[in-house]
């Protein structure tokens, strides 16, 4: 079995092939374009320009993958009729039509059982490129549409043993498993009692993790997104430094439940950043002052993300715990989870995503329809019921 993914939710254009033999899935295609360099100039992500790019880029990308799938063939006769049967991009999707339709007009068919796309959540206007191009394709091509959960690829992604380069499976994985969710939009713990079924138990009450990085990478006058940039001067400041000199707050730490608060963190480090700059007269702060405040961000939202997962971990009685989304790519997390799972609970396996794959991707996309099949629940939808969700949960 072959899908095509698609993940358009924020700011990273992905299509994505996979294919699924009787043991393992393998990545056959994998092209990604970033509008990390469009955005950082902003600070943030503009939906419509985000919508915009990946309008523009994404035909490319269909292309780029099936080339590497070896999918890809040119027709000898242009295909007819590619215009009519797209009319449904005519009035907000210009941009994407004007590069899909060639595209269709001039390529086979490839050999794809199934397309895959991320319907929510995330941005709703770049959501339904994506959506819109799955609909372009199962339109010309006929091949059925699997609608999936954005946070259901970045937990699937986090379970998937790889056995060599490009070759991944889910054989070995116990269920149910805890999964921490953090991302620039989410903060989350779930629970699987296996793909497909998931009770969430916590979540963050205000910012999102990834955002409360992003937002005090800013403070700092570092570029967007500030997860990796704050992670760096942080561990820069510990190779030279025993201990901080700033201590932040531990927001819900002894709440008793499984929520997260990540705003009042926020606001600590802006106040600390006042104070700072006062104290010294001037407007910039040092680089060590920027380092050390970084290291004492990133160890107040790293302690409360690990004794929560560790005490969720503890109470459901989870064999597996996975972590996923953008900021499962941080290195202190992960040393810091590592260290506390070794000790308190030590016949728990412990998962995280290859870097590479932390942050967004249509690999994702197509790894969660994969679950799916695996399951035995492939779930299609016409592409009229198809719908962005900006909201979508698990
Ligand atoms: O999952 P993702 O790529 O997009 C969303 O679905 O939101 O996550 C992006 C978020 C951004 O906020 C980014 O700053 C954060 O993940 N991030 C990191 C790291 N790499 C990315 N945060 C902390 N440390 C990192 N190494
Ligand atoms: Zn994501």
């Amino acid at each position: 079995m072959k899908i095509l993914a698609i993940e358009t939710s924020c700011d990273e254009t992905g299509i994505a092939i996979l294919e699924q033999t009787n043991d393992a899935i393998i990545i056959r295609g994998n092209a990604l374009a970033s509008q990390i360099e469009l955005h950082a100039q902003y600070g943030g992500v503009f939906p419509a320009m985000a919508k915009r790019a990946h309008a523009e880029k994404i035909s490319s990308l269909v292309i780029q993958a099936l080339d590497e799938a070896e999918l890809l063939e040119a027709v000898e006769n242009p295909i007819e009729g590619v215009d009519a049967k797209l009319t449904f991009l005519a009035d907000k999707e210009t941009t994407l039509r004007d590069h899909i339709a060639p595209f269709l007009t001039y390529y086979e068919k490839p050999m794809i059982d199934y397309i895959a796309v991320t319907v929510g959540p995330g941005l709703e206007p770049a959501l339904w490129v994506g959506i819109n191009t799955a609909r372009a394709l199962s339109t010309i091509w006929n091949i059925p549409i699997i609608p999936v959960n954005h946070m259901e690829g970045h937990i699937v992604t986090a379970a998937i043993e790889k056995l060599e380069d490009d070759v991944y499976d889910f054989a070995a994985l116990k269920f149910p498993l805890l999964a921490l969710l953090v991302s620039g939009g989410h903060t989350e713990l779930v629970v699987a009692q296996k793909f497909g079924q998931y009770t969430k138990i916590g979540a963050t009450r205000d910012d999102a993790v990834g955002e409360a990085f992003d937002k005090v990478a800013r403070m700092l006058g570092l570029q967007y997104p500030g997860g990796p940039a704050i992670s760096a001067l942080a561990k820069a400041w510990r190779e030279k430094n025993i201990s901080n000199i700033f201590e932040l707050p531990r927001p819900m730490l002894h709440s008793q439940d499984y929520d997260f608060s990540f705003s009042g963190i926020k606001t600590a480090a802006l106040y600390a950043i006042r104070d700072l700059t006062a104290q010294a007269g001037h407007e910039q702060l040092t680089d060590d002052d920027k380092s050390a405040l970084a290291a004492a961000f990133e160890d107040a939202v790293v302690e409360v993300l690990v004794k929560k997962t560790i005490d969720a971990a503890l109470e459901h009685n989870t064999p597996t715990i996975v972590v996923g989304g953008g900021v499962a790519g941080n290195t202190y997390l992960r040393e810091q989870l590592m260290k506390k799972v070794a000790k308190v609970l030590p016949d728990t396996t412990l998962l995280f995503p290859e870097t590479w794959l932390a942050t967004d991707n249509a690999v994702m996309i197509g790894m969660a329809a994969m679950a799916q099949a695996l399951t035995g629940q492939i779930k299609t939808a016409s592409s009229d019921e198809l719908k962005a969700d900006g909201n979508l949960s698990l």
